[in-house]
């Protein structure tokens, strides 16, 4: 049996052109436009590429797009004061200030900095602590594209069993969250749980967040499991190229899953187009407006 493969490229195509259509509406009815800022710290490339293609993205669907960029080595201060600013600013409606931050600055003083409901990656307590209430509207981009992409592909996932392997305040926290929230039975294992392998192989829903490359094996997967993977690891490969791979190994889980996402093409492209649907919100929520609902 080989699994479906979850088209998150297609799925993410469909949400966009919804947006953008919210977007013009919001715009010619009400003089509004979303605005998204964002701040790259520093020249990983990695990052470099995410906030373009945000960018592309947010300009593509009609949206303001400001973005700062400061050296590698700014002070914690100066990228204080522009977190500041663009939290002021009434024109931005979101700010995402891209992570990993390099080593000497206080990731905590920025969200700190970081206007609540500006907070387009739920990464401030507050919007950690409504999504722990049951009350956000602000949710992590990655977590919210997963539940969509599990929404479109299962259905109902009231009883499931549900691994999530990562514990970030990215990604791993909040997606815990969400599966609970929809009812599923949701453990959540990290680099110092035990049997691994064991504890996946119990999951209908196997979604791993770890950052190493195709670290889950097939002999993992239960068969018929939905598997989720969120890594995107760049690896090189034998002619001294370099490719794209998850933390899942791809070919071979493919082969016992139900479904699988593929790496790049699955969770990567949901994560903007849920970007840009927070700033929407942002914008709305900002403007005393009834926020989108059903994208
Ligand atoms: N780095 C990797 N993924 C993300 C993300 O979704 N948001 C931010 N701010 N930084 C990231």
């Amino acid at each position: 049996m080989t699994g479906r493969v979850i088209d998150g490229k297609a799925s993410a195509a469909a949400l966009r052109e919804k947006i953008a259509a919210y977007t013009a509406e919001l715009t010619s009815k009400h003089g509004l436009q979303p605005g998204l800022a964002t701040v790259l710290v520093g020249s990983d490339p990695a990052s470099e590429v995410y906030v373009r293609n945000k960018r592309k993205t947010a300009e593509a669907i009609g949206f303001k797009s400001v973005h700062v960029e400061l050296p590698a080595d700014v002070a914690q201060d100066e990228l204080l004061s522009h977190v500041k600013a663009l939290s002021a600013d009434p024109s931005v409606h979101g700010i995402l200030v891209q992570l990993p931050l390099p080593k000497h600055l206080d990731e905590n003083a920025v969200l700190d900095a970081l206007d609540p409901a500006k907070d387009v990656d739920a990464l401030t307590p507050k919007n950690a602590g409504l999504l722990l209430s049951g009350r956000a509207h602000l949710v992590s981009c990655t977590p919210s594209g997963v539940m969509l992409l599990l929404k479109e592909y299962m259905g109902d996932i009231t009883g499931k069993e549900a691994l999530v392997i990562g514990r970030s305040l990215l990604f791993g926290k909040p997606a815990a969250q969400l599966l609970l929230a929809a009812n599923a039975t949701v453990t959540m294992a990290h680099s110092r749980s035990k049997d691994l392998p064991g504890l996946a192989r119990r999951a209908d829903i196997l979604v791993a967040a770890i950052g190493k490359p195709e670290f889950v094996k097939a002999d993992w997967v239960k068969p018929g499991a939905v598997v989720i993977d969120v890594g995107i690891n760049r690896v090189e490969t034998s002619d001294g190229k370099y490719k794209l791979v998850g933390d899942v190994d791809y070919d071979a889980a493919k082969e016992v899953a139900g479904a699988i996402t593929p790496v790049p093409g699955g969770v990567g492209a949901m994560t903007i187009v849920c970007l840009m649907h927070n700033t929407l919100i942002a914008a709305c929520s900002q403007n005393n407006l009834p926020l989108p609902t059903a994208l």
